[in-house]
């Protein structure tokens, strides 16, 4: 195979509905998946938010409606059959067993040239893909957040990963507008691995009151330019995934990855960050 037409996108969440939507804008035929009938409403409600945005504000050319008429939307795994993929991305919550039971589900269903990719931010690629028949059809693409802003994908070869598809899936993401880095497969890939320490260390602080929670993030946002603090970056990701990234690190590369004792603390109280309205911060919408 060598070239990509229409891509499944399984999971309807916040990085789902940015992947289906920058393959969408970028003239991919698209079939969104979740088994949860509001998330595919609440998908389809953001996508068009976020495209008549874009579009008020010049960034895309085309009219959001022009671009919704490529994605299509469907709760069943086995609706992938008739749309006739070249390649399905996985984009459901860091579920290690949620994830694998959906690649061994489609890998019974589509043809073994579709390539299969993972949106997982910290899970192994190899592991990921040893619950499939096709090993070499295989491949890590971790979109960031908000994946229509952000201009990164991180692609993860596994251990099985071809040269050609590793090639196909860079060639995809920079048709989406993206450039890629590549990363072995090790845990947290290049990016987590180098972010989650900065994390873990401002919520280290702020437990040891260092400095306040808005002093550390202007410290860090106006001293060392980067557009929004750790703590407000970790309310934007979710406290929750970050604990579960840093899990993994930990896992592998032991202590200097330790959770600080008060970002595991918000998570236990339900503190999970913007999508829960109070995370570090408090949000009202
Ligand atoms: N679609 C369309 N518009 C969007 C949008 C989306 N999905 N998300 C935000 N916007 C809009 C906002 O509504 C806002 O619009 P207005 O100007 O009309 O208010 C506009 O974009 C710009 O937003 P802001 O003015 O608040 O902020 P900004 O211009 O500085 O850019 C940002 C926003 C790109 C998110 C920037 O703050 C940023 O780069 N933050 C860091 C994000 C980051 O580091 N992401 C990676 C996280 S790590 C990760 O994803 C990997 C992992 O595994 C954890």
């Amino acid at each position: 195979m060598n070239e990509v037409k229409k891509i499944v996108v399984v999971g309807g969440g916040q990085m789902g509905c940015g992947i289906a939507q920058v393959a969408a804008q970028s003239n991919f035929a698209v079939l969104l998946i979740d088994s949860q009938e509001e998330a595919l409403a609440r998908a389809e409600s953001n996508i068009s938010k976020s495209l008549n945005k874009l579009h008020e504000k010049g960034k895309i050319k085309e009219e959001a409606s022009t671009i919704l008429e490529r994605i299509s939307y469907d709760k069943s795994l086995k609706s992938a059959v008739a749309f006739a993929p070249q390649m399905m991305i996985e984009a459901v919550s860091e579920n290690e067993a949620l994830k694998t039971k959906i690649f061994f589900e489609l890998d019974s269903l589509l043809p073994k040239d579709c390539i299969f990719c993972s949106n997982t931010s910290s899970i192994s690629i190899t592991r990921l893909a040893a619950s499939t028949k096709r090993p070499e059809n295989f491949m890590g693409m971790h979109f960031m957040n908000p994946v229509p802003l952000m201009p990164l994908v991180e692609i993860i070869e596994g251990l099985g990963t071809s040269k050609e598809v590793s090639k196909l899936v860079r060639a995809t993401a920079e048709k989406m507008g993206k450039t890629c880095v590549l990363s072995k497969d090790r845990a947290g890939f290049i990016i987590n691995r180098v972010l989650m320490p900065m994390i873990n260390e401002a919520f280290w602080a702020l437990g040891e009151e260092l400095g306040t929670a808005e002093d550390i993030d202007a410290g860090m946002k106006l001293g060392t330019n980067q557009p929004m603090g750790p703590l407000t970056l970790a309310d934007f990701i979710g406290l929750d995934t970050t604990l579960s990234i840093l899990g993994v690190l930990q896992e592998s590369y032991g202590e200097k990855f330790r959770p600080a004792p008060l970002l595991r603390q918000y998570v236990e109280a339900g503190w999970l960050g913007r999508k829960s309205g109070r995370g570090v911060y408090e949000y009202n919408s």
